[in-house]
């Protein structure tokens, strides 16, 4: 029997990836420029806080080529763009300056290259106020939090501390991280007849820039259509902050009735754009002697920036995951979602995650220090048993894992011996020191906005038997299209090949949620399914009514059907199907089932189920100067039974790397004017190709089935594997605390730059 080609659980290569490194690949900068198009750019505020007393564009609008400009006089309909309705998010701000590099106005021109020099020319008088940068300075001044915090408790937390043998109290400071993605923010409008606009936006949440376009320019959502083809990477940076973007290009559109393209440069990009949050933790942990914790209490601070946007479900998402694999018999913890006057900071990979992980980790690590025991031993007496270990959030953990996938990751690096080998090398007192981290992550899929977690898809079959898949979820470099068309091909029992993918359009699937939360998979691919079954249950019936059989005789075969002791090409059916006026277009829907979460309460089912995985990292660092080097990493992650196994380990490595660059080198610096001083990638570090492990070994846990109905029984991968970058930064502190024997935790705050080891070194030594 042949074989479907490109059916699920396949290795199969990103349907665009020919085309990502030949250049064919369309981006919205790609497409071809109608005669008349004209070009906006962003004036930026150059104060952190302060009061607009006089805007004066007289010089900006009297610059070579430009067309006009528009302020906040100019927005037809509502002067917000707050993605939760907050309402503190301005398009442009009309009284009050909250950041340093917050966009003013924009200047539309007949070139980029001209709008981008009239901006500079603005004059603008800005009474500057008090202002507060970080989480901590906020809470001094008494700034309020952009949005309600939570807390999560289980337990009785000052008991459960006051029983505890040993206790330990600490903070860490967590920086937060660029996006960096390929191709920065765009958007481009072209405008309709009446009301009508369409925006090619480079966005994660196609549907959320149609109704904030909308509700910009004062029309219903249904005269907006946005479309995104894919997106040079997104991370939660084009989630809700590709809607400034989208705004002011339709908006500059319908004013002067052209196509109107927008494209800040790099430095803009990340100067007036929203980042990961940056946290600083206090925690207390109480543990007995074999280093089992008995609870915990955390205060969770964040770096909001001015408004609210994604900073409630972020901070929240940090509590939800700052027990990672452990369990807390008492356990009280709270989020201080801090108003800041610096850029809005929004959803990045893992959503606050990562930072609630790493904190989990932090007093794994403080006890194993205090104990003299080996972290790993730590980690694995708090693991989540099975059989009813319950989450801070009061969710039972069904699916646990963590054992075997510690257990066989730690025997398949050869962890034991290779500590061992750390350990004799670092006794000979080298300026050269190692070390060796082995750390899990259990990561919650699904949106804990519970309405998120729906999603359509819109399926046709031509009559020619070729098949148009569309849905409501966006590419951005994660393979999503491809999982998804898999699925189809599947369904169908045809070769991939028959089956385009389109572009994402609020035309064709409406109400979408944003491509995040690593769920893109399971959800379109899930609706793509529904949408496949009900065109496939018409071709039943009418190979039923026509051949006389039961729907038991009716097969899908690769290719073709068996109907009775007939076969039949699926081409052949297809076209047989259209003459007899069979339906052959489906929408496809689905909804997450079990998950519900309330709070006010701080209970529920918020996840759907748990993806988890294990990473073991060794490192040497330069004592002398505080570099270092990656020598080995090995992963082992759990994807399910995975749709697309090469397109999942790519996933898996490219979290691991974005996670390490985050703790290691990527360092947001902002002066005391509140400017952000790494705005490009001359002083913001990412990871190079030359930072890479030099041994990486990544496997999938390929015993594992996701023990929920989703997809296949796959599992979602886009966010989980970022948090395997912590064994890196955990081999760092290691190896720093081995200039001291052991003694002491070193406490490094991330990112741990060369500096701040070398600081951490220089603390321990006692020479600081
Ligand atoms: N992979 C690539 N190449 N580019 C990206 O922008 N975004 C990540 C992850 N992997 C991203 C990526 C983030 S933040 C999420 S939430 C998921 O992909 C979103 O896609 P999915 O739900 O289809 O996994
Ligand atoms: Mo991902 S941070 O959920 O876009």
């Amino acid at each position: 029997m042949t074989r479907v080609k490109g059916a699920a659980h396949q290795d199969l290569a990103h349907d665009s990836a020919v085309k990502h490194v030949s250049g064919a690949a369309e981006y919205t900068d790609d497409i071809p420029e109608p005669v008349g198009t004209l070009h906006a750019y962003l004036g930026l505020s150059d104060v952190a806080h302060g009061r607009i007393a006089a805007m004066d564009l007289t010089a900006v609008r009297a610059a070579p080529g430009v067309v006009g400009v528009l302020t906040a006089e100019d927005i037809p309909g509502a002067n917000d763009i707050s993605p939760t309705g907050s309402g503190d998010d301005p398009v442009f701000p009309e009284k009050t300056v909250e950041f340093h590099g917050q966009p003013l106005f924009a200047v539309v021109a007949t070139s980029r290259d001209a709008a981008r020099r009239a901006a500079a020319q603005a004059r603008i008088e800005i009474e500057p106020l008090p202002h507060a940068l970080d989480p901590l300075a906020a809470i001094e001044a008494g700034y309020p939090e952009v949005t309600a915090p939570l807390t999560l408790q289980r337990g009785a937390v000052e008991d459960g501390m006051a029983a505890a043998p040993h206790r330990i109290r600490g903070r860490m400071v967590i920086g937060g991280q660029d996006h960096m993605y390929l191709e920065g923010h765009i958007a481009f409008a072209h405008p309709g007849e009446d009301e009508d606009v369409v925006v090619y936006s480079s966005s994660q949440h196609p549907s959320e820039a149609q109704h904030m376009v909308a509700h910009v320019l004062g029309v219903p959502s249904h005269s907006v259509v946005v479309n995104v083809r894919r997106m040079g990477g997104g991370f939660g940076g084009k989630e809700t902050q590709m809607n400034l973007f989208a705004a002011v290009a339709a908006m500059a559109a319908k004013k002067w009735n052209r196509p109107v393209k927008i494209r800040p440069d790099r430095d803009q990009d990340m100067v007036a754009t929203g980042k990961r949050h940056d946290f600083v933790a206090d925690y207390a942990v109480g543990y007995d002697d074999n280093g089992r914790i008995q609870a915990v209490d955390g205060i969770f601070a964040a770096r909001c920036g001015f408004s609210a946007d994604l900073s409630g479900p972020v901070t929240d998402r940090a509590l939800f995951h700052a027990d990672n694999a452990y369990f807390y018999p008492h356990v009280r913890l709270t989020s201080r979602p801090m108003k800041t006057n610096t850029v809005s900071n929004t959803a990045f990979r893992g959503f606050g995650g990562p930072q609630g992980v790493i904190v989990a980790e932090r007093m794994i690590e403080e006890i194993a220090y205090a104990l003299g025991r080996d972290p790993l031993e730590i980690r694995k007496a708090n693991f989540y048993r099975d059989g009813g270990d319950v989450t801070p959030y009061h969710q039972v953990v069904e699916d646990n894992i963590l054992e075997r996938i510690v257990g066989e990751l730690e025997n398949s690096a050869d962890y034991q011996a290779r500590r061992k080998a750390v350990i004799a090398a670092n006794a000979k007192g080298d300026i050269i020191r190692r070390g060796i981290a082995l750390t899990p992550v259990k990561f919650g899929i699904s949106f804990t906005a519970t309405w998120y977690n729906q999603a359509g898809a819109l399926v046709h079959v031509y009559n020619d038997g070729s098949i148009m898949l569309n849905h409501g979820g966006t590419e951005m470099g994660q393979g999503l299209n491809i999982k998804v068309a898999q699925v189809v091909a599947d369904a169908f029992q045809v070769d991939i090949d028959r089956i385009k993918i389109t572009r994402t359009t609020t035309e064709k699937v409406p109400n979408t949620s944003a491509t995040a939360a690593s769920s893109g998979t399971d959800l379109n691919g899930m609706a793509a399914l529904d949408a496949c079954e009900q065109i496939k249950s018409r071709l039943v019936e009418f190979a039923c009514e026509t051949r006389g059989v039961e729907p038991g005789q009716v097969e899908f075969l690769p290719g073709r059907l068996r109907i009775g002791d007939e076969e039949i090409g699926f081409d052949a059916l297809i076209k047989q199907a259209y003459m007899a006026r069979v339906h052959l277009s489906a929408a496809g829907f689905y909804k997450t089932p079990k998950i519900h979460w309330d709070r006010e309460e701080g209970k529920g089912r918020p996840f759907y189920y748990f993806a988890y995985g294990a990473a073991c990292a060794e490192v040497a660092v330069d004592t002398l100067t505080g570099e270092y080097r990656v020598e080995r990493v090995d992963i082992l992650h759990d994807v399910g039974k995975s749709l697309n196994p090469v397109i999942d380990r790519g996933q898996v490595e490219g979290g691991f790397i974005q996670g390490m660059g985050w703790l290691t080198t990527e360092e947001l610096w902002w002066d005391e004017a509140g400017r952000l001083r790494t705005h490009a990638p001359s002083t913001y570090k990412i990871p190079l190709a030359s930072d890479r492990p030099r041994v990486f070994n990544v496997a999938l846990a390929d015993w594992s089935q996701n023990a929920e109905r989703t997809i296949k029984r796959s599992k979602a991968v886009g966010e989980p594997p970022f948090m395997l970058g912590i064994s890196v930064f955990e081999a760092l502190s290691m190896a720093v605390a081995s200039v001291a024997d052991y003694r002491e935790c070193p406490r490094l705050d991330a990112p741990a730059t060369p500096e701040r080891v070398l600081m951490a070194i220089e603390r321990l030594k006692g020479t600081a």
